[in-house]
């Protein structure tokens, strides 16, 4: 193949770079398209526009495959650790037994938060939805911590920055969760390891021991790392753009929080659960509920189903549907909900309209069912996500920032509102 595409706009013709990625992907380089022809392309939503070059992440949403840093997900989700895949993330290779040891203790010096923050969180109603305490409180530790947010960090800079914000976001997501029940926080321990000491501020308590159970940190550990990169998602997406502007780590990822919040996103393991529990409510109908999917006049959609990139099964969602009978049977936890999803999976994969669409079960679908069987409860579902999701915003955050190529994110758009129109003064001045 030719190494330009040519474009023909009247009578001219234009010869357009084409770009090709280390998996064979191929773009058109449309850099210099409106200098150029005066033209700009518009794609809505983004769904054929590469933002920018990456090597974090390769998905390849036809063939099921997800790598990080060329690692297939299976491989990473059965051998590492959450904290080790963070580290592969954002340096770029597996760490040594030397550097892992330095990550991980670095997480346990950095993860308490200054004192004055947890009167941010009195300030919150109690019953206020953790998302929304976790984006305030990560911006706010740009207030916090001023000497970690030059507009031009240097790599120690960023690199004390980056295990400031994986270490503490822990504690501010159980410090959310607390205040979001009503009880006392409990602080971090520098004898329990990252997935540990996360579980234990959750669930322990004044007047009671959470007794750590090792089959419930290796599934989440597995979750986290599941949900711990997705190349250019809207969180993602979200963080660079914000990130673009020089604007600090903390800031970019608060940013991406809120985006993750939403329910087409990461509030979907909370929506499945809802979703699942109405339709028991309703009677089990699934059949009526997958009617209403299809039903253009209804804003109604399946959530857990379906996927931007995925058109075949998400390979998250595999490893997560095995993941979530292993934990329920060593549990001894038998849940209507999962036998219902198992149901529900079954007839929409025989359906016509999903088949058509190609829409499959996505990482959302099974993930709240585990969380559900360890005690998370639903509320917290998508703070669940955004520790998982931490490193990749990181990643790439970090990324975009060493790239002497990146430019502030800046879309163009096609006007279509009204042509010059005189101001007809009513007098108010
Ligand atoms: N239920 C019913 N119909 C659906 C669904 C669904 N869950 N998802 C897509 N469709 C239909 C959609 O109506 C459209 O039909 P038509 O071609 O007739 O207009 C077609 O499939 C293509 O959908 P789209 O909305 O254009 O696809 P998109 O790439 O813009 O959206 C999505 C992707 C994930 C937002 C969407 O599939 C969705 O809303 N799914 C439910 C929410 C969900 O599970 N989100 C989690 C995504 S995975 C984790 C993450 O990224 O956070």
């Amino acid at each position: 193949m030719s190494d330009t595409a040519k474009l023909i706009l009247g009578d001219k013709t234009y010869n357009l770079p084409i770009i090709t990625g280390t998996e064979n992907e191929k773009a058109i380089d449309i850099t210099k398209l409106r200098t150029e022809t005066s033209f700009i392309t518009l794609d809505n939503g983004f769904a054929n526009t590469g933002a920018t070059e990456s090597s974090i992440t390769f998905i390849d949403g036809e063939k099921s495959i997800l790598r990080y840093r060329g690692i297939p997900i299976e491989q990473v989700a059965e051998h590492s650790t959450f904290v080790e895949t963070a580290y592969l993330l954002i340096y770029n290779h597996l760490p040594n037994k030397c550097e892992l040891e330095v990550f991980s203790k670095s997480f346990t010096e950095q993860a308490m938060i200054h004192e004055d923050m947890k009167n941010f969180f009195n300030g919150y109603p109690s019953g206020g939805h953790p998302m929304s305490i976790l984006a305030s409180m990560v911006c706010s530790l740009s207030a916090y911590y001023p000497e970690l947010v030059k507009p031009n960090p240097s790599k120690e800079e960023i690199d004390l920055c980056v295990v400031e914000l994986l270490s503490k976001v822990r504690t501010i997501c159980a410090f959310s969760y607390k205040k979001s029940i009503g009880e006392p926080f409990i602080y971090p321990r520098h004898d329990l390891r990252y997935v540990s000491n996360f579980l234990n501020m959750l669930f322990s308590s004044s007047n009671r021991y959470y007794d750590i159970n090792p089959i419930i940190v290796d599934t989440l550990e597995v979750l986290f790392i599941l949900h711990a990169d997705h190349e250019q998602n809207c969180s993602t997406s979200t963080c660079r753009l914000v990130g673009s502007s020089w604007a600090n780590l903390f800031a970019s990822v608060s940013a991406a929080i809120c985006a993750l919040w939403g329910p087409l996103h990461g509030g979907a393991n909370q929506s499945v659960i809802e979703m699942l529990q109405s339709i028991i409510a309703d009677g089990g109908d699934l059949k009526k509920y997958i009617n209403k999917a299809k039903d253009r006049n209804d804003p109604f959609r399946l959530m857990g189903f379906g996927h931007r990139v995925y058109k075949n099964y998400d390979p998250r969602a595999r490893i997560i549907k095995k993941k979530a009978y292993e934990v329920f049977n060593k549990l001894g936890i038998n849940d209507p909900l999962l036998d219902l999803a198992v149901k529900l999976e079954e007839q929409v994969l025989k359906d016509e309209y999903f088949i058509e669409r190609k829409l499959y079960p996505n990482v959302d679908f099974y993930s709240g069912l585990i969380y559900q069987a360890i005690g998370i409860p639903t509320k917290m579902f998508p703070v669940m996500f955004a520790i998982g999701r931490l490193p990749g915003w990181i990643a790439h955050w970090v990324e975009m920032r060493e790239n002497p190529k990146s430019r502030i994110g800046r879309p163009r758009q096609i006007y279509i509102g009204n042509n010059e129109t005189n101001y007809t003064p009513i007098g108010n001045r």
